[in-house]
């Protein structure tokens, strides 16, 4: 086959994209097929109309190319692509709207609330300790953990210059203590349960893309109605949400709460493939490898 494929463009993870896109790109020349690499810029569209490929494998994360944007313009010209449609992806990057559609479905996901960045600085949008994130980003960029000891001041102050001042609103939801979980699903399969164990603080943006910062563990030391649950609930958002192809659920779960602790915090239709990244790590400790997944997004793609 011919396959374009789509990485970097212009998020806060464009970085992320170019390195799963470089991968991706290898991958399926080893495996034979026709590669154009795209690195996405304004002129995506002229782009994409001289290389016509017969598939575009969609390596972007973050906007606009997990938001539906890509994918609607993809729709309009007729290509085919990998991952998520556009309803689909304008859903699932959004995290108010993922709670909108899932919760009501019996999916455990956190509480939370829209609050202006400006009034942080006057008051708490919730009890202490509580997670502040941007609606619809990536990789944990502009998240910060306010804690009940005041890590950005007491009220949070200004000059604290935390990880959210890029943003004019955010999302606070509780913090859930405990372990962080997740789990990939490559077609109607979920493939198993990872931990992250960070080896300081949480598993945020160096913690996930720096070798050897955080410890991955699979299968995830836990007891198995808690991973037997990840599982069912990944699984669950991927269809509720119509997703496509591959999707990845990230988790925390109150390890002193039992099943009842256990939380999805989102579901990532564009999940990073880079070297670091949890769902070709899951594909290989199943015995799939990483040419194989990419091959597996693409059968995936063309069903
Ligand atoms: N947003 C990053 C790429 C992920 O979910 O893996
Ligand atoms: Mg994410």
């Amino acid at each position: 086959l011919h396959i374009a494929v789509l990485m970097g463009g212009w998020s806060a993870e464009r970085a992320v994209s170019l390195s799963s896109g470089a991968g991706i790109a290898d991958a399926l020349e080893s495996l034979g097929h026709r590669v154009t690499r795209i690195d996405m810029d304004r002129d995506v569209a002229a782009r994409l109309a001289e290389a016509a490929p017969d598939l575009v494998f969609n390596a972007l994360h973050g906007s606009p190319g997990e938001d539906g944007s890509i994918q609607g313009l993809m729709d309009i010209m007729g290509l085919r692509y990998t991952h998520s449609g556009l309803a689909t992806s304008v859903i699932a990057i959004d995290k108010v709207l993922t709670k909108q559609a899932l919760v009501p479905h019996g999916v455990p996901m956190p509480g939370g609330r829209i609050v202006a960045t400006e009034d942080l600085y006057t008051a708490d949008p919730l009890p202490r300790p509580y997670v502040l994130k941007p609606v619809n980003e990536g990789s944990s960029v502009g998240v910060a953990i306010v804690t009940a000891e005041g890590n950005y001041g007491n009220p949070i102050s200004r000059e604290a210059k935390g990880p959210w001042q890029e943003f004019d609103e955010l999302l606070a939801e509780p913090y859930i203590r405990g372990r962080e979980l997740t789990t990939a699903v490559l077609g109607e399969r979920a493939l198993g349960v990872t931990e992250l164990r960070p080896k300081s603080g949480w598993y945020d943006y160096d913690a996930k893309y720096t070798d050897g910062l955080t410890d991955h563990i699979f299968p995830a030391p836990v007891p198995d109605e808690i991973s037997e649950a990840c599982m069912a609930l990944a699984l669950h958002a991927h269809q509720l949400l119509g997703c496509k192809g591959c999707s990845r659920a990230d988790f925390r779960w109150d390890d002193e709460r039992g099943v009842d602790g256990l939380f999805l915090l989102e579901v990532n239709t564009q999940p990073g493939m880079t070297p670091l990244s949890l769902v070709p790590e899951q594909a290989r400790h199943l015995g799939i490898s990483y040419p194989e997944l990419v091959q597996a997004i693409v059968d995936e793609a063309l069903k």
